[in-house]
């Protein structure tokens, strides 16, 4: 008969109401996973590897899909742009440009991958405020829909109309303050200090340039929904005076994105089912500042350039607990094999975490922290769980915004990625990184060691 392992015992304050005097000793956690989408989460690590991040091609469109019809149902002629830098795997952005979105990226590097892609430079909205003239150039030739963020930015353009022989319209970005905080106003022009005008008259000025549209994106993981409305009411006023003082006849309003998803931030009381707004109440708050606009011929295009509401949720990372060890202050300590080199967001956010199978036992306070030898990579630092076993498998989630993309190669390999299809196939979108990959950019010196 084979002996259990000793594991020294704690006695560990339980701040749980259910443990009163002649409480149970054992409860289940009730956060279980035991498939995605139908697939089962113990053949996804056997056929992927463990850590693997899975999404969902039916959030993904449905996601989609909701949001449009409830921007579309307060004004008929909107275009969603995809946040190339939320998540830029090609098979993602693939399914949203199916689904009837343009791209809108921020760096020359996002405006190539769309372009690779098959996005013509019309159906590219080029935001960011680092653009190199050589790019801004194709794109000017590209005729993208281009956003411009500083003055240093337009006299760029201006020597590439020059150099082109070409005058075409331009968008400028705004900031502006929605009543949320902190303000973004590191972007674009300001309207409350004039900067905005300015930009405006500087436009009017240009022999090669005109004034396409405006755009602002107030935040990102907005949850005053009325803060949409509060914006689009000063962007209007502010198009409005334009036009009758300058002449203008703008063609877009581009509201950016921002719209949370059902993320927990840290430090939000409540959970995300009540904190977070309905994408319907963000169309909703919006909805009486644009009416001014649905008496024009042609429709001005409104803009959004929604990014995490429409793939956060559709995202999950399965990862496998490979140790256990006692904290001295009496918590659990857990290593697991996926941590802040693959969810970069975990600053911000608690995401939900299930377990893979029924796991019963006394609920304890733990830490799980990931497989870098760093003191940060903490993936959760304070959760109470059932003694979990070995190997067992931890499910976060929604973490499909902002993680594969800022993910980092530091000390691990990233690991594979996997889409469930609509029919419920499980296939690679991104496979795991080999050593090969990361040596591919390295280049070899004959390295002599002059001193011996
Ligand atoms: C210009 C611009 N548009 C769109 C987005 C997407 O924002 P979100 O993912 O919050 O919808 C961002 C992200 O910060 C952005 O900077």
């Amino acid at each position: 008969m084979s002996s259990k392992n000793y594991s020294k015992p704690t006695i560990v304050r339980v701040g749980n109401p259910l443990y009163v005097k002649h409480g149970s000793a054992s409860q289940s956690y009730t956060l279980i996973r035991e498939s995605i989408e139908g697939v089962n989460i113990e053949s996804l690590v056997k056929q992927f590897g463990s850590p693997v991040f899975v999404f969902s091609e039916r959030i993904l469109r449905e996601k989609y899909k909701r949001a449009y019809t409830a921007f579309q149902s307060i004004y008929p002629n909107i275009q969603f742009g995809w946040s190339y830098k939320t998540n830029y795997l090609n098979a993602i952005c693939k399914i949203f440009h199916q689904e009837g979105s343009i791209a809108e990226v921020v760096s020359h590097f996002e405006y190539e991958k769309a372009r690779n892609l098959g996005i013509a430079g019309n159906q590219i909205i080029y935001n960011g405020p680092y653009k190199p003239i050589h790019s801004l150039r194709q794109a000017v030739i590209d005729e993208a829909i281009i956003n411009v963020d500083h003055f240093d930015e337009m006299h760029d353009l201006e020597t590439i109309a020059k150099e082109l022989g070409k005058k075409f319209k331009i968008g400028i970005r705004i900031n502006l303050n929605s009543g949320i905080t902190p303000v973004w106003s590191r972007f674009g022009f300001n309207l409350e200090s004039g900067q905005a005008w300015a930009a405006i008259l500087r436009i009017t000025q240009s022999k090669h340039l005109g004034l396409a549209g405006v755009h602002c994106h107030i935040g990102t993981f907005v949850l005053d929904a009325e803060a949409y409305g509060r914006a689009t009411h000063k962007l209007s006023e502010f198009v409005r005076h334009a036009e009758s003082h300058l002449g203008y006849n703008i063609e877009y309003l581009d509201l950016g994105g921002g719209f949370a998803s059902q993320n927990h931030l840290k430090g939000i009381y409540q959970p995300p089912e009540i904190a977070v707004p309905r994408i319907e109440a963000y169309a909703s708050a919006i909805e009486k500042e644009v009416k001014w606009l649905t008496s024009r011929n042609p429709l001005p295009k409104i803009y959004f350039e929604t990014g995490r509401h429409l793939v956060d949720d559709a995202g999950y990372l399965i990862t496998t607990m490979v140790a256990e060890k006692l904290l001295p202050d009496g918590r659990r300590g857990y290593v697991l094999d996926a941590g802040v080199n693959l969810l970069y967001t975990s600053t911000w956010y608690k995401f939900k975490i299930e377990l893979g199978c029924k796991t019963n036992g006394i609920i304890e306070p733990c830490v799980l922290n990931g497989p870098l030898c760093m003191n940060i990579d903490i993936m959760d630092e304070s959760i109470m769980l059932p003694r979990l076993k070995r190997f067992q498998k931890l499910i976060f989630s929604p973490v499909g915004a902002y993680n594969v993309t800022q993910w980092m190669q530091f000390i691990q390999y990233r690991p594979a990625i996997v889409l469930i299809t609509q029919n419920g196939e499980a296939k690679a979108i991104r496979r795991a990184e080999t050593l090969e990959d990361i040596n591919r950019c390295e280049l070899d010196l004959d390295l002599k060691n002059e001193k011996s």
